[in-house]
């Protein structure tokens, strides 16, 4: 069996109060943080960069999970890794050079990912998996937390699975956009590794009990 990995996106925690919310969920169980970075061009949004990485990084021992969605990921590439990043993913739709930026990430010592939006299809990453340790594949557009998870997708997850489990078992499958407890089982049936969710551990009081119901954890 797969061992399940959540990773809350800082996205949805209260900012104002963000070594309380990363401690909250470091001790509730959480496996990875995920930081989700926005740049007003590729996703309708403006949110982190390095300097909030970096003083994330000071206060929480989790692995770092860089999602850019941003139009050229290139030059923050250095500035992300130096801030702490372990983790890094940039999307198939953003750069006409992948295996370039790929490259560079691992080099730079942070596991490199691909994400991929709902509507491109899968052939998209077809190339990819050679050079990725994992591919994130988005359950929503991106730019927004809080948005409706795409039940179609369930369907997107299961042929990547087929990929990974035939030929590359070793890259992890991460699902993220409206994951809850309510649809976590069928993201997991299909082949999600890592759970990536923002407003259904954030939005919770007991953000422990919101980790292990992801996970399919009966409660405590
Ligand atoms: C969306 C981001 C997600 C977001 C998920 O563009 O990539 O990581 O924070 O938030 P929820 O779980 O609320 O959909
Ligand atoms: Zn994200």
């Amino acid at each position: 069996m797969r061992k399940i990995l959540v990773a809350p996106s800082l996205l949805s925690c209260d900012l104002a109060s963000v070594a309380t919310e990363v401690a909250s969920v470091e001790s509730g169980g959480a496996d990875l943080l995920h930081f989700d970075v926005m740049d007003g061009v590729f996703v309708p949004n403006l949110t982190f960069g390095p300097v909030l990485c970096r003083a994330v990084r000071r206060i929480t021992r989790l692995p770092l999970d860089v999602h850019l969605m941003v139009a050229d990921p290139t030059p923050l590439l250095q500035p992300f890794v130096t801030a702490g990043a372990d983790r890094i993913s940039v999307h198939v739709e953003a750069t006409p050079h992948l295996h370039r930026v790929l490259d560079a990430i691992r080099n730079l010592g942070a596991r490199p990912g691909v994400a991929i939006n709902p509507l491109t299809p899968t052939v998209a990453v077809e190339q990819a998996w050679p050079f990725v340790d994992f591919i994130l594949v988005m359950t929503v557009d991106p730019g927004f937390g809080g948005q409706r998870f795409i039940p179609e997708m369930l369907s997107k997850l299961a042929v990547l699975r087929q990929t990974r489990d035939g030929r590359w078992p070793a890259v992890e499958l991460a699902v993220d956009g409206g994951v809850d407890a309510e649809v976590a089982p069928a993201l997991i049936d299909n082949g999600a590794d890592v759970l990536i969710a923002g407003t259904s551990v954030f939005a919770a009081a007991d953000r422990a009990a919101a980790i292990r119901a992801l996970k399919g954890e009966s409660p405590r």
